[in-house]
């Protein structure tokens, strides 16, 4: 949920909206607020709200998630998909996987979200299982690399979700490059024209928060 400037909707617009979604409530509005305090980079309320839709009304009950942070995003998850489900998230930093962990227990999320330690590159090669959704909100320069092992674990009309993929503007118009981040932006480039081609999924891609693309699996890659 972070405040500054997207460059992807109108300030105004973004302001709107999310003061349409009702305020987190117990830990999980302790965590927004840490993540806040503390500069980590949780999804956008409007897009936590978005996965949530998503979750409910698909009926959504197997996720994987490639980037937990502090398990935010991971917690909203759970709660929307309720009983009987399952989130799988992945993340290489001690530090965040430590407090993710932490904020798990505190919602007593033990025995519904599993952290797996490491990097994802290495850990998707692991995994079992077929998910309903993957959230994909990790290093913005190698969802590419991540897709083919996020596809192999979707089940057919499974959902993707990559965020940021619009990254503050600048993957839509050069004129907001930052030149330091040029090589994200060729990668995202290349991975939101991939996934928009692909005849095993259909892609939308849609202007909240820093950018989402929802892809549908049709069929075995
Ligand atoms: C944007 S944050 C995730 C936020 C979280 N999904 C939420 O909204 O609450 C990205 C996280 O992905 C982790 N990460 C980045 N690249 C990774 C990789 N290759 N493998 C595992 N974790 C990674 C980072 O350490 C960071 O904590």
């Amino acid at each position: 949920m972070e405040d500054k400037m997207s460059n992807i909707a109108h300030e105004y617009i973004e302001d709107y909206i999310r003061g349409l979604i009702p305020p987190r409530k117990g830990h999980i509005k302790v965590m927004e607020d840490y993540a806040i305090e503390n500069d980590v980079p949780i999804v956008h309320s409007e897009v936590a709200q978005f996965l949530r839709v998503l979750i409910k009304s698909h009926g959504i009950k197997k996720i994987l998630e490639v980037g937990t942070a502090i398990g935010y995003s991971a917690s909203i998850m759970a709660e929307a998909a309720g009983e009987g489900c399952r989130v799988v998230t992945i993340e290489r930093d001690e530090d965040m996987y430590r407090l993710a962990s932490d904020n798990i227990k505190k919602l007593d999320y033990e025995n519904t979200i599993g952290i797996l330690k490491g990097d994802a590159m290495e850990v998707l090669k692991d995994i079992e299982g077929e998910f309903d959704m993957i959230f994909l909100d990790a290093s913005k320069g190698h969802y590419d690399h991540f897709l083919p092992m996020c596809l192999k674990h979707l089940k057919i009309n499974g959902l993707l979700v990559s965020d940021n993929v619009l990254f503050r503007g600048m993957i839509a118009t050069d004129k907001l490059l930052i030149r330091r981040k040029i090589t994200i932006v060729k990668r995202m480039r290349k991975y939101l024209a991939h996934i928009s081609n692909m005849p095993e999924l259909e892609t939308s891609v849609l202007p909240i928060g820093d950018g989402v693309a929802l892809s549908c699996k049709l069929q075995e890659v």
